[in-house]
């Protein structure tokens, strides 16, 4: 077993708690053999602008570049409101996401069948969901230029972020999205506004285009972004994987993890090109939820999506698949068992805090292992 090597990132807000989780984890699996993992620290985000003026220093960036993988925790709170936009804390993860070349942002959103009565949407709708959204990573609006906000001296300003895509973004994203969807239920959604963005003809055509060349075999089918969204809370599991561009997709992921229970629930991987010659790929394993700064130092946060996003670093990392898959069989068990944290809590269960939750998904694992 190689040693791997990992980035750890905490963050702000509840970053540091949920990944103290995360540290148990790799502490425990280190001890019994199942993996041989070496971590560093560093600062990210309003920590790190307090520290050092930016929301990453270059010698983390670098870091970050050069470990197996980087595994991050949330950034930014009001503390941090003021600081100048470019510093601002969530610079700090874009940058990352941007020199990393991490543009593949996979997103599973699942319901736990112990967790179907969390959501705010009926059980039937939810339960046994199993779907992805596929989210383009480094385009987009997000760092379109340009970006600019101008004094037009007349007592308006205007404001102006572009949306931006060529040919070869769109193509990248597609290939992972029908890829992901062969060894899945072989259905890839794409959701665009062909109806009104430029950007949107150009990404139904792409997607349809590599479809066309590359995966015949894979069920394709374009929904507008808007009813998209309506579908995804109306019947979501008629859907398996859904790709869209950088802000459809942060949109989207944060409805499809409200059918899961809980913004607590949803892990993510961002993945980079795979070297040909070293096989290997750039990847950033993080919770979609963000720093929670209302909870932060509470101890009551959610560590579930934090360490699910460890469990992918496991699968798309490392190859690890079985340990992978025990973790997400010891989350399962823990929840089983009656645990939740209070962002998931219904009647008749017993209320824990972040420790509590993350020292029973461990014994859950011992006892698995
Ligand atoms: C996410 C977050 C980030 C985003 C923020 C923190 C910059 O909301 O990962 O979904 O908008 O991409
Ligand atoms: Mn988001």
């Amino acid at each position: 077993m190689a040693t791997a090597r990992l980035l750890l990132l905490p963050g702000d807000g509840i970053g540091p708690e949920v990944m103290g989780e995360v540290k148990k984890l790799i502490g425990f699996m280190n001890e019994r053999g199942l993996g041989r993992f070496e971590t560093e620290e560093a600062l990210v985000g309003g920590g790190c602008y307090d520290a050092h003026g930016v929301a990453v220093t270059d010698e983390t960036v670098a870091k970050a570049k050069a470990a197996d993988a980087v595994i991050f925790g949330a950034v930014g709170g009001p503390k941090w409101d003021g600081v100048p936009y470019d510093v601002r804390p969530e610079a700090g993860l874009l940058r990352l996401r941007k020199d990393l070349g991490l543009f593949a942002n996979i997103r599973p959103a699942v319901c736990y069948p112990a967790l179907a009565d969390t959501s705010s949407l009926k059980r039937e709708v939810v339960e046994g969901l199993d779907i992805i959204i596929l989210r383009e990573l480094t385009g987009g609006v997000y760092f379109g230029e340009p970006k600019t906000i101008t004094d037009l001296g007349n007592g308006q300003k205007r404001a102006v972020d572009t949306q931006v895509y060529d040919t070869y973004e769109i193509e990248r994203i597609a290939r992972v999205g029908f890829e992901l969807a062969k060894k899945r239920r072989n259905k890839l959604t794409s959701m665009e506004k062909r109806n009104v963005m430029k950007t949107g003809v150009l990404w139904n055509e792409v997607v349809t285009q590599v479809h066309a060349r590359e995966f015949k075999d894979v069920a394709l089918d374009h929904v507008l972004a808007d009813a998209g969204g309506m579908q995804l809370v109306r019947w979501p599991k008629q859907f398996d994987v859904i790709v869209c561009d950088n802000l459809f997709g942060d949109m989207l992921s944060d409805v499809a993890a409200m059918l899961t229970g809980s913004l607590g629930m949803l892990p993510s991987a961002s993945l980079g090109e795979v070297d040909p010659k070293t096989g290997k790929r750039r990847a950033l394993y993080e919770p979609v939820h963000g720093s929670a700064p209302d909870i932060a130092g509470k101890g009551l946060a959610n560590p579930i999506a934090m360490i699910a996003s460890f469990a992918m670093a496991l699968r798309y990392s490392f190859a690890m698949l079985a340990e992978a898959d025990l973790i997400d069989q010891a989350i399962a068990a823990a929840l089983a068992k009656g645990l939740r944290t209070a962002d998931i809590r219904s009647g008749g269960m017993t209320v824990v805090g972040t420790a509590q939750m993350g020292d029973a998904i461990v014994k859950e694992m011992a006892a698995l292992a």
